[in-house]
């Protein structure tokens, strides 16, 4: 379900950034090498009072890379969080701000994250999401093996 109408009045603010964005990005880490990637992301309404959102990313070549879901809540006194897993072994629980304005809505978050046994080890991350119009820019930045937080992803996608 994706119909307007029928969206939980506490997503008001986020209404303009359903639907499927597309666009490449870039990486990087002070442990590993820099390598850039095609990204697409999806928030869709589901009839109740979050979004849901997919990501998906391929390699230059076609191959596919990062993966994640979760869900967005607005809980509409001003916050944002944001729940993920993802298939590295963490799972994010991100908790922030939403500011919309006319044409633009902004989403910044700090998360604290729980590792599996076997996953590299993540301690925080931060998130922000800027869609202002028909574009969103993605940046990421993670305390992780051992690194203070430090920048990793930064994308720039229009709506597809
Ligand atoms: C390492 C890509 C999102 C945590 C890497 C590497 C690549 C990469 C290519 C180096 C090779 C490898 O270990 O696979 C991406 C892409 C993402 C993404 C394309 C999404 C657009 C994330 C997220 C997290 C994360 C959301 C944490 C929740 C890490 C960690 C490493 C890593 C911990 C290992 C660093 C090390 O071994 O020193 N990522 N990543 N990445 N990434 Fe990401």
């Amino acid at each position: 379900m994706n119909s307007p109408a029928s969206l939980a009045p506490n997503l008001a603010p986020v209404r303009t950034i359903l639907g499927t964005w597309t666009g490449q990005g870039a990486g990087s880490y002070p442990t590993i090498d820099d390598f850039s990637y095609t990204e697409e992301i999806t928030f869709t309404d589901v009839g109740k009072p979050f979004l849901h959102y997919v990501q998906k990313t391929r390699g230059p070549a076609g191959n596919p890379m990062h993966t994640e879901t979760g869900f967005l809540r607005i809980p509409g006194d001003g916050t944002a969080e944001f729940v993920i897993a993802q298939p590295t072994g963490q799972a994010e629980l991100c908790e922030g701000t939403v500011h919309a304005e006319a044409g633009s809505v902004v989403l910044e978050f700090t998360a604290s994250l729980l590792n599996s046994a076997t996953a590299k080890q993540v301690t925080s991350t931060r998130r922000r999401y800027e869609f202002v119009g028909d574009a969103v820019t993605t940046t990421f930045a993670m305390a992780a093996v051992g690194q203070p937080m430090t920048h990793h992803l930064r994308s720039e996608m229009r709506r597809s």
